[in-house]
């Protein structure tokens, strides 16, 4: 049975990541033995799963010093099916390497604002410098915080395109229910009709990744 390593980083804050890893982690953990690493010092998405007394939605997350990462990926990836990072912001760009060398996927939250954008290109070229030293490594940014109203800008289209890495087709938009998801130590797939729609988004990166 092979593991599919998940690398979730960006080195700019607030751009969605551990949103992005934990709602992740649950829906693959639906799917096959799952564990999330929050390699984040500010224990985010640990703190996400202690504010609930029964997280039972919640694949297992054990948090770990980013300079430990790689040793673990070599064990748990023998026991697991999906094992998801959940990246600090300001990632040493040597550790990023090395980890870029041992995971199969990597997806960049990014959100759909120039600000961002420009943020994240150092990075970004970073990425698929390993990509070439590994071309068996997929990496894609995935918009976060889309504006459900408002259509992408074609300047937007045009900054992402002037990015080396392809963008995922399905992101997630800003909902509420990402937010409330955190307030309640859950995952969306926990919160039931309200969040149908954010559970969508979810399931749709999910199905996304696991057919590239
Ligand atoms: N799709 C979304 N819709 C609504 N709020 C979001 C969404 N993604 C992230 N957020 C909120 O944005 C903030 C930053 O997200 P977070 O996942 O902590 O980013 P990071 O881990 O990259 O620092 C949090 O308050 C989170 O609840
Ligand atoms: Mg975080």
């Amino acid at each position: 049975m092979r593991c599919l390593r998940v690398l979730i980083v960006n080195q700019k804050g607030g751009t969605g990541k551990t949103t992005l890893s934990v709602n992740l982690s649950s829906g693959f953990n639906q799917r096959g033995a799952t564990v999330l690493l929050d390699a984040d010092p500010q224990g985010s998405a640990s703190h996400w799963a202690k504010i609930s007394r029964d997280a039972t939605d919640l694949a297992p997350i054990e948090r770990v010093a980013a300079g430990a990462v790689q040793d673990r990926l070599k064990n748990l990836s023998a026991t697991h099916r999906y094992v998801l990072i959940d990246c600090p912001p300001h990632l040493d760009s040597d550790l990023l390497r090395q980890v870029l060398s041992q995971v199969d996927l990597v997806l960049i939250p990014i959100q759909p604002s120039p600000l961002d954008l420009w943020a994240s290109i150092g990075m970004a070229a970073l990425v698929h410098e390993a990509h070439i030293s590994h071309p068996q490594l997929r990496a894609y940014l995935v918009l976060n915080q889309i504006d459900q109203r408002n259509a992408l800008s074609r300047s937007l289209h045009e900054a992402l395109a002037s990015f080396e890495l392809p963008v995922l087709n399905n992101g997630l938009t800003r909902r509420a229910a990402f937010r409330n998801a955190a307030l309640e130590g859950c995952s969306v797939y926990r919160l039931g009709n309200r969040a149908a729609s954010a559970v969508n988004d979810i399931e749709a990166i999910i199905e996304e990744v696991l057919n590239l």
